[in-house]
C-alpha cells in the first residue's frame, strides 16, 4: 500500500510525517509518497525524506491518484479528495462535528476517513494519541507568548533596588494543555492557581505548586464520560463566575483552556470580568478555534479591551512545527 503525506495549505506549517515517522512506515512494508516542499515550514527539506526512504512527488494532484492511505494535518480540501481512489483512506486532525462538507465529501466518494480528535483518550489508544502532545505544546506556548505581551516580569526579584512581587497566572481548564501552562509559568516564576469543573484535576494541579480553585459544590456535575468535562448547571455556572470574577481582577494573565467534546467552548469570561481586569494584563484563550471562553475573543486576532490584550491564535501548535509535527 501507498501512503501519501500532503503539503498543507498556506495557513498550517505543521507536517503529518516527519522523516523518523517515514521510516517506521517503510518498516511496517508501507511504501512512502511525500509532496514535494510538504515538510518545508517544518524545516525538513525533501532530502531529508528522500534518505528516510520515501519518494517525493512534485505536485498534490500526482500523488493523490496513486495513494491508498492519505496523511495530513488539515482536513484535505474537496478538490483533493475528489482525486483519490474510490475505498482509499484519509486521516487527518479533521473536527466532523465542524468540517461538515468534508464529511460529506468523503462519504459521496466511498472513502473512509479517520479523524485523529475522536481516538479514544485511553490508556491503550496512548500511541495514536495526537492530541495530547499539540494541547501539550499550546500549554507551553500560550505562557510564552504572555510573559513576551507582558509590562511586568514574571518572577520575584529581590534587589536592592527593592522586591518585585511575582506575576500572578489564572489558568482555566486543567486538562494537558493547562497542566503544561501550568508548569510552564511555574518554571518562570510566576504565581499560578487554576480552576477546573473536574475535581478530580486538584491534586495534579497541587503536584505542580498551583494553587486549585474550587467552586463550592458537592456533586461531581462537571464530571463527564472518559474523563471528559460535561455542561453544568446554571447554579453551578453562576458559582463558577462570582469565583473566576474574584481571581480574574487580581492576574495577570489568565490563560483559558476550557473545552466539552462536540459542544461549542463554554463561555467562562464575560466582557464585565475583562472589564474588571489590570490595564496591561493579557488573556490567551486557548479555546478560540471552538468560538472561545472569553466574550471578546476573535479567533486568529489579537484584540485590546481597556488595554488588556486578548490573544484568540487558535493554532499555537503550528508555531512550533519542528516539534508538533
Ligand atoms: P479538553 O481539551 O477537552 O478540555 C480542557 C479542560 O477544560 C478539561 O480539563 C476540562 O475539564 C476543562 N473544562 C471544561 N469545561 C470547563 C469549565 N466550564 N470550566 C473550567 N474548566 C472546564 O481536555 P483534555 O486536555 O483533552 O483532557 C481530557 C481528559 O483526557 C483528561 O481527563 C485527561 O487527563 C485525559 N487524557 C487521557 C489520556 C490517556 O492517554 N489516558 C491522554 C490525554 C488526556
Amino acid at each position: 500500500m501507498i501512503v501519501g503525506i500532503l503539503k498543507e495549505r498556506e495557513s498550517e506549517p505543521r507536517v503529518a510525517a516527519t522523516p523518523n515517522t517515514v521510516k517506521d512506515l517503510i518498516k511496517c512494508g508501507l511504501a512512502v509518497h511525500v509532496e514535494s516542499h510538504a515538510g518545508e515550514n517544518s524545516f525538513i527539506s525533501d532530502d531529508q525524506y528522500k534518505e528516510s526512504g520515501a519518494i517525493i512527488i512534485e505536485s498534490s494532484e500526482e500523488l493523490l491518484k496513486d495513494v491508498d492511505i492519505t496523511l495530513s494535518v488539515m482536513a484535505p480540501s474537496l478538490h483533493q479528495i475528489s482525486l483519490l481512489k474510490p475505498e482509499s483512506i484519509v486521516i487527518s486532525l479533521c473536527q466532523t462535528t465542524r468540517e461538515l462538507d468534508f464529511v460529506e465529501g468523503i462519504n459521496n466518494a466511498s472513502l473512509t476517513g479517520f479523524s485523529m480528535h475522536l481516538i479514544p483518550r485511553t490508556t491503550l489508544a496512548q500511541k495514536m494519541d495526537a492530541l495530547s502532545s499539540q494541547a501539550n505544546i499550546a500549554g507551553y506556548k500560550s505562557v510564552l507568548v504572555a510573559a513576551s505581551c507582558l509590562g511586568v516580569y514574571m518572577p520575584l526579584l529581590m534587589t536592592a533596588a527593592g522586591t518585585i512581587r511575582p506575576a500572578k497566572v489564572l489558568i482555566l481548564g486543567a486538562g494537558v494543555a493547562g497542566l503544561q501552562a501550568i508548569a510552564t509559568a511555574k518554571r518562570l516564576g510566576a504565581q499560578v492557581e487554576a480552576f477546573d469543573v473536574r475535581p478530580v484535576v486538584k491534586e495534579q494541579v497541587e503536584s505542580l505548586g498551583a494553587k486549585f480553585i474550587e467552586v463550592d459544590s458537592t456533586s461531581d456535575e462537571g464530571v463527564g464520560e472518559g474523563g471528559y468535562a460535561k455542561e453544568t448547571s446554571d447554579d453551578y455556572k453562576n458559582k463558577q463566575q462570582e469565583l473566576i470574577h474574584k481571581h480574574i481582577s487580581k492576574s495577570d494573565v489568565v490563560i483559558t483552556t476550557a473545552l466539552i467534546p462536540g459542544k461549542p467552548a463554554p463561555l467562562l469570561i464575560p466582557t464585565t470580568m475583562v472589564d474588571s481586569m489590570k490595564p496591561g494584563s493579557v488573556i490567551m484563550d486557548l479555546a478560540a478555534e471552538n468560538g472561545g471562553n472569553c466574550e471578546l475573543t476573535k479567533k486568529d486576532q489579537v484584540v485590546q479591551h481597556n488595554q488588556v490584550i486578548v490573544d484568540g491564535t487558535s493554532n499555537l501548535p503550528g508555531t512550533m512545527p519542528v516539534h508538533a509535527s
